[in-house]
């Protein structure tokens, strides 16, 4: 027997008030569980052969992937892949297993079809992702989000970054250096010039030594960047060899979202616009042998697809996974194959 994504999505729909009684992180883990169990009798979505791409140095069989933090240590990479991802972001994986922020630590606020968290690089470490990751058939490529230890400091957060890329390069597809969280204090200087190139330089070298196949490098910037700091990143990421910039991650302005005193990082609806403006300036300062991946505000297939046409070459979600549901690629991919018909997109491009 096949299970069509439609029932699971439609399972989810129905059962939706449900998960969101219970406190984020545990609806979470128990959809993944339960996703788990399915898994093997899904019928994943197939895409157009017309929508394959090379994205950042990767061959993907269509362009929309799942961003990272859903998959925090690369437990679930077959099962997700069961809902159509072209690619996944697993992490943020730091050297060392650090426990992250104390809970509660995630918050939906579902009126504006968004989230709030502070997870803090919570993840089992670079020794441990790497046996889940080997243990799995890895149906898809699969891109390493990497991080610092929030007891490192900045003066050795090269190293972080260089030791979980060499640690990890026999099972990753992509490197994706995070430098945007906001829940780890002090991260987001490590966009600044001087810091930024010393960690991409430093990766790049360490990844030179290793002896099989070198991963390419992403970068993952913040939607709270100015005009003058995207410039400087572009003209970092064209001198240190990047293949891709994600734009972007979860950003620290809330807008009318009530968030009370919480703190952490915004994404979902709200953070739309703010990342969609990002991208804009991205690609324009940006040379086109450097991709845009879209992450940030694609909460439904027709965002998905205006982000692709607004010149990113691949999309990535998270929270509107959470609140579209489970057929969004299977959507998607219906809806991009219309724009290919209609010549609104491009076709398969530099496969
Ligand atoms: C609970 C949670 C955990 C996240 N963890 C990470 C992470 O470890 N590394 C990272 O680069 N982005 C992380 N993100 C950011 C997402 O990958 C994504 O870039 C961001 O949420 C914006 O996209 P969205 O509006 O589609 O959710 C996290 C987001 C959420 C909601």
């Amino acid at each position: 027997m096949r299970l069509s994504v439609e029932v699971l999505q439609r399972a989810y729909r129905r059962l939706r008030p449900l998960w969101f009684q219970m406190e984020p992180e545990r609806a979470h883990h128990f959809n993944m569980a339960l996703l788990k169990i399915v898994a093997p009798w899904i019928g994943a979505p197939v895409a157009s052969p017309w929508l394959r791409r090379k994205v950042g140095g990767v061959a993907m069989v269509h362009p929309v992937g799942l961003a990272a933090g859903f998959d925090k240590n690369g437990r679930w990479v077959d099962v997700l892949a069961r809902l159509g991802f072209a690619f996944i972001e697993v992490g943020a994986v730091t050297p060392r297993p650090q426990p992250g922020n104390p809970r509660p630590r995630m918050w939906r606020f579902s009126q504006h079809q968004a989230l709030l968290n502070r997870m803090g690089f919570n993840n089992e470490g670079a020794d441990a992702v790497l046996r889940h990751l080997e243990k799995q058939q890895r149906p898809i490529p699969v891109g390493v989000n990497i991080g610092k230890n929030k007891d490192t400091p900045h003066s050795r957060a090269a190293e972080d970054y260089a030791a979980v890329a060499l640690r990890l390069a026999p099972a990753a597809d992509f490197f994706t250096v995070n430098v945007s969280s906001p829940n780890t204090p002090g991260l987001r200087e490590l966009q600044k010039g001087d810091f930024l190139t010393r960690i991409l330089t430093t990766v790049q070298e360490a990844l030179a030594g290793y002896a099989g196949r070198v991963p390419p490098l992403w970068l993952k910037i913040s939607p709270d960047l100015s005009e003058k700091e995207l410039e400087v990143i572009a003209s970092v990421c064209v001198e240190a060899g990047v293949r891709a910039v994600v734009a972007t991650n979860t950003t620290v302005h809330y807008g009318v979202v009530p968030v009370g005193g919480r703190s952490g990082g915004l994404s979902g609806a709200p953070l739309r616009g703010r990342a969609a403006r990002v991208r804009k300036r991205l690609r324009a300062l940006l040379p086109a042998s450097v991709d845009v991946v879209a992450s940030g505000g694609l909460m439904n297939p027709v965002d998905i697809v205006q982000a692709l046409q607004g010149g990113s070459r691949a999309a990535e979600v998270f929270t509107g996974l959470v609140y579209y549901g489970p057929a969004l690629v299977g959507h998607t991919l219906a809806l991009l194959e219309n724009a290919l018909k209609e010549g609104r997109i491009e076709g398969a491009g530099n496969p």
